[in-house]
């Protein structure tokens, strides 16, 4: 067995010089990718374990590097592990203490494996578990959505379309639709968990290996469903990171237009959602200013997310199979968006914690822009037999003549609307009554209080 003595590379036999010292400065990746010691170890301890029940390392060796491992990680624990840039990563790291921890018997460890395998067994385990962190979070936004949404049934607010007052509706029903984003989000997290579930490890270099490994049994031991199929396209799989940025990005992106949608609710000139001093700050020259940053935080970050989605897609772009050196920049990108996100997430609940709705004056700017134009058309509809069109030009020319007159159309007489449209009789005015117009739109999905009673239940049935 070759001697690996300490402070030298394991290939200084075959590469005689050292490392260009630039090179050896940058390009390792311990500062980043020591975050995976963890799963870095878990791996190993599972492969070994199986090397020694396939026959292929002694019950002697297998223990005494179980041993060395579980050291290294109460080392590393206790802040006692001298991460040192010149093993390159965690990989070689772990593996040089282990050769000072328990001698030369480290060097079966790395028996029928190979970095490559390695760093997508130990990536794809912490990203299955970041998957579930990112999951966790969304619950709670959800959950918390759902409470405010519970309380706002009967909140009356305008729906927009092109920012223009549109239909009346729930202010519920609008929360409620975030309700479905972040759970499409959490749909699409999860989705992800099927590619992560097939394992790397055993693959080795590339081509697979000679040794009589058990692939299924490291799958099991280390949590995954079924060994991957192909060594090849094993190493150079990066796709489980294209998905995990993806879902990241879109996320960040809800975040992001919920975030400038409630910058403008909260702006002066809308005024109908209040935000607490928890969640804005000063001005360095404006004394009187509280500024939504923490929403403008939110709404930035999405650029730095699709920033790192597009990184990891122009590294894979033309890479050919299997590994190259350019794919260990993946785990930085990951981290980042990872980090990014989780704080995403957990300032959106403060703001979620820390907002109100102006109910005032929601139902103030509901009141403007003839917001029951098209429950007037639909009457028509029902109540004269016209045709859609027909009704839609008619309650056009009766918008008209109350902007004309500078009245809402619940402020028009019956004998002003019968002006337009003779037919028309009484019972027409209950129409512009903003509680009817939303009660009216009973269609699944639609904004009726009993719709959002209804789903806010289902919701919650489901956490
Ligand atoms: N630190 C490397 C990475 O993240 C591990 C794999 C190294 N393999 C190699 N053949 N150099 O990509």
């Amino acid at each position: 067995m070759i001697k690996k003595e300490n402070n030298q590379t394991i290939w200084n036999i075959r590469i005689k010089k050292k490392t260009s010292l630039l090179y050896k400065k940058i390009g390792n990746s311990i500062d980043v990718d020591k975050r995976l010691y963890q799963e870095d170890i878990q791996g190993s301890i599972a492969h070994v374990e199986m090397l020694f029940k396939q026959k292929i390392i002694s019950f002697k060796i297998k223990n005494k590097i179980i041993y060395g491992l579980n050291k290294i990680k109460k080392e590393i624990l206790n802040q006692k592990f001298k991460f040192d840039r010149k093993y390159e990563d965690i990989h070689m790291s772990i593996e040089n203490r282990l050769f000072q921890i328990i001698g030369e018997e480290a060097g079966y460890v790395h028996t029928a494996r190979s970095r490559n395998d390695q760093v997508i067994t130990d990536f794809k385990i912490w990203m299955k578990s970041a998957t579930n962190e990112i999951n966790k979070e969304l619950d709670k936004i959800i959950k918390r959505t759902l409470k405010i949404a519970e309380k706002n049934i009967e909140t009356i607010m305008p729906g927009f379309t092109h920012l223009k007052n549109a239909q009346a509706i729930s202010f519920a029903h609008y929360l409620m639709a975030y309700v479905e984003i972040f759970n499409r989000d959490k749909k699409r997290f999860s989705n992800n968990l099927e590619n992560l579930n097939e394992n790397p490890l055993g693959v080795a270099a590339l081509s697979g290996t000679s040794f009589n490994i058990d692939r299924n049994y490291t799958s099991k031991k280390l949590g995954f469903k079924t060994p991957t199929n192909n060594s090849i396209d094993t190493v150079s799989d990066r796709d489980f990171v294209l998905d995990f940025l993806y879902s990241s990005s879109v996320c960040s992106m809800h975040i992001s237009r919920i975030s400038e949608e409630l910058i403008i609710w909260s702006s002066d000139g809308f005024n109908i959602i209040n935000l607490s001093d928890k969640i804005v700050t000063g001005s360095s020259i404006m004394p009187q200013k509280k500024n939504p940053d923490l929403l403008e935080y939110l709404r930035g970050k999405s650029g730095l997310m699709y920033g790192n989605l597009f990184s990891m897609l122009t590294i894979l772009k033309g890479l050919p199979l299997s590994y190259f050196k350019d794919l260990q920049d993946d785990k930085e990108i990951i981290f980042k968006s990872f980090d990014t996100l989780i704080n995403c997430l957990k300032i959106f609940e403060e703001v979620l914690i820390n907002f109100s709705p102006n109910k005032k004056k929601m139902l103030e700017l509901a009141n403007h822009g003839f917001i029951t134009a098209t429950d007037l058309a639909d009457y028509l509809v029902k109540n004269h037999s016209m045709s859609f069109r027909k009704a839609y030009q008619k309650t056009a020319e009766i918008v008209n003549f109350a902007e004309k007159r500078k009245k809402r159309l619940d402020e028009l007489s019956i004998q002003e609307l019968q002006k337009i449209e003779p037919k028309l009789s009484n019972d027409v005015l209950k129409i512009f009554n903003l509680k009817n117009s939303i009660n009216s739109k009973k269609s699944y999905g639609g904004t009726a209080f009993d719709n959002i009673k209804k789903m806010i239940v289902k919701y919650k049935n489901k956490l």
